[in-house]
């Protein structure tokens, strides 16, 4: 499996709560700027990662992939807009060849190339975002706007937290968001604000952001269909042993307004840090101490992380010690 290892690349979570503040819910959305708007990452992790999520796609195909009929020609647009990105982004590692409708995507990371007839869907094996998201680290949501509201109609994911294609197929937002104990600070109920601002602001051409964060326990990867075999490693955790075994799990997330459907599509880029990794950014270790030793029982119940909590601040304050004692 993968960690992160070029910092760099690593979307950090709480770049935006300012120093001492704790997290809670928001309305944390932002809007990319010009040069931010391309979802198509290469990390360092990238042969490793696709290689993890075929894997997941051949072991669960149900739980890991869904999509109704009548999303073929979302899909091709949406496939078109993630080859045509990863053009953009890095033509040394991918090409796009247009022969009429004939085309041919080419992978020259894995040495590999997709030939299809754009539109047709019985000139592939597999369905145009499932063919074509096996090419991108990220996992791919599309969100179809009906009725002032968005059902979730197609999606590709490997690396969940607490949610799965199989299990969250045609809920709306609303119905997907409610295990979340999703309030502000101030305890205002957060899910028809959330939806309405993204109805109205996430439009063609202008895409937004935001950092979703989690810890686990020596795993990459929690749905529910898994809970038996993930739900134990939780208890495994200690103070000596947090600084391997929890990591720091960020979902960097973008939204799409896709011209042609009108659906959204959610893009995650899931990276992971180790607990022992932000000893190399002691002012990541000492906010992320600061944070996780303030998190409200709700919210550390949902995520799943009550059974260890204790243990890694425990860690991270013998961490941030030893870091500057080494500094002084
Ligand atoms: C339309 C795109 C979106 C989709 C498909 C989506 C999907 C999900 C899913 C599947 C979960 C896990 C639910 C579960 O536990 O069963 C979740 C959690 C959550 N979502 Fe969304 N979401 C979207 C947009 C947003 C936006 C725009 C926000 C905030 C501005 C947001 C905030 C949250 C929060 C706070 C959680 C709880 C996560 C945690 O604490 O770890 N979501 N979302």
């Amino acid at each position: 499996m993968f960690e992160s290892t070029n910092l760099d690349l690593f979307p950090y979570p709480f770049h935006n709560i300012k120093e001492g503040s704790n997290y809670r819910y928001s309305n944390d959305l932002r809007k990319l700027d010009k040069d931010r708007m391309n979802c198509v990452r290469v990390t360092p992790e990238y042969a490793k990662q696709i290689k993890r999520k075929r894997e997941l796609l051949i072991e669960q195909p149900n739980v890991r992939f869904q999509s109704y009929p009548h999303t073929m020609e979302m899909q091709w647009e949406v496939a078109e807009m993630l080859m045509t990105m990863a053009v953009e982004a890095h033509p040394e590692h991918f090409k796009l060849e247009k022969n009429g409708n004939h085309w041919t995507f080419h992978n020259f990371i894995l040495n590999e190339q997709e030939s299809f007839i754009f539109g047709d869907a019985s000139s592939i094996e597999l369905e145009p975002l499932d063919l074509i998201g096996r090419h991108f680290a990220t996992d791919f949501v599309l969100m179809v706007n009906r009725d002032d509201n968005l059902y979730l109609e197609v999606a590709q994911e490997s690396y969940a937290a607490l949610f799965s294609p199989h299990w969250n197929k045609g809920m709306t937002f609303d119905e997907i968001h409610g295990p979340v104990p999703f309030v502000s600070r101030t305890g205002v109920p957060l899910a028809e604000r959330v939806r309405q601002f993204l109805l109205t602001n996430v439009l063609p051409g202008e895409p937004w952001t935001r950092i979703n964060w989690n810890l686990m326990a020596n795993r990459w990867d929690v749905n529910y269909e898994t809970h038996d075999t993930w739900g134990p490693t939780r208890h495994l955790v200690h103070a000596e042993n947090a600084g391997e075994l929890v990591r720091l799990r960020v979902e960097e997330q973008f939204f799409y307004r896709m011209p042609r459907s009108n659906a959204i599509l959610f893009v995650l880029n899931t990276q992971f840090l180790a607990m022992k990794d932000l000893a190399q950014r002691p002012e990541w270790l000492n906010q992320t101490y600061s944070i996780l030793s303030d998190i409200p029982k709700p919210m550390a119940d949902y995520k799943g992380f009550t059974p260890f909590i204790e243990p890694t601040v425990e860690y991270l304050k013998n961490l941030v010690e030893k870091v500057s004692l080494q500094a002084k």
